[in-house]
């Protein structure tokens, strides 16, 4: 069984936990490339917003709009009580369906949502849907846990137990360290990036694009180094 997001303790230990790695290798450099792509002067729909934590970056950040969606109606009220919400609204949804017209949004992101959903199928029903409200010219971003970086331990979690090759599709647990020193144990389904790219055209979307982001310096020489990019982004386009 995957995690159970509507439960108010997951909800409030997922906030204990401090993002900071996911901010400087994750949020950060996905602010930065959608407003080097697209400027400020945008919507952004947050698939997925959990509790608003991206979506209240992505307004500090000077995005002109967001608009967080979530499956689960605790996140959606923790996130609209939030007194730092800004211009943000937030909606409960089934999944896969938005109730936004097509063409509505200039950029979507979605953020540790594919590795908490373990039926490609429904995969495809959110994608399909981004791609539907999105605008053409519009970017879409996947950030997830990497599944190349399995069972390494990162300063603040890991994901997946050391030396186990996951397959597509299974369950893998994530232990998530928390600032009293104890561990939130998570479960995610493991989707390799093959998938994520066949899913994104199999909705529509062209130019996908992969980004690994590392402390590793890669303009020094870094051969016969292995390194392990904690996640993926991946930034697709719709035409
Ligand atoms: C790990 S949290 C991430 C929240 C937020 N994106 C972030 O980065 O902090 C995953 C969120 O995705 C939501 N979610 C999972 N599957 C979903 C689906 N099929 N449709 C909408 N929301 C979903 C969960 O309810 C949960 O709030």
């Amino acid at each position: 069984m995957g995690t159970n997001w509507m439960n108010e303790e997951v909800s409030n230990l997922f906030d204990q936990y401090d993002d900071y790695l996911e901010e400087r290798l994750g949020y950060k450099p996905l602010i930065e490339n959608l407003k080097e792509s697209l400027g400020q002067n945008i919507s952004v729909l947050d698939y997925g917003c959990g509790g608003g934590k991206v979506s209240r970056r992505l307004i500090a950040g000077g995005i002109k709009a967001v608009t967080g969606v979530d499956i689960s109606q605790t996140m959606v009220d923790k996130a609209s009580n939030n007194i730092n919400r800004g211009n943000s609204s937030y909606h409960q949804i089934n999944t896969g369906v938005l109730s936004f017209k097509d063409n509505t949004f200039d950029a979507a992101i979605c953020c540790y949502v594919f590795i908490n959903n373990n039926e490609k199928s429904d995969l495809l029903k959110i994608v399909k849907e981004v791609h539907r409200t999105l605008k053409s010219g519009s970017i879409f971003y996947v950030l997830d846990t990497n599944p190349d970086s399995t069972g390494i331990k990162f300063s603040s979690f890991m994901n997946g137990e050391p030396n186990k090759k996951y397959n597509d599709g299974e369950r893998r647990l994530v232990y998530l360290d928390l600032p009293d020193g104890s561990i939130f144990e998570i479960s995610d389904t493991h989707w390799h990036k093959d998938t994520y790219y066949e899913i994104l055209t199999e909705a529509g979307f062209k130019t996908i694009e992969l980004f690994e982001y590392s402390d590793v310096d890669t303009s020094k020489d870094t051969e016969g180094l292995q390194y392990y990019p904690p996640f993926v982004m991946f930034k697709a386009t719709k035409f």
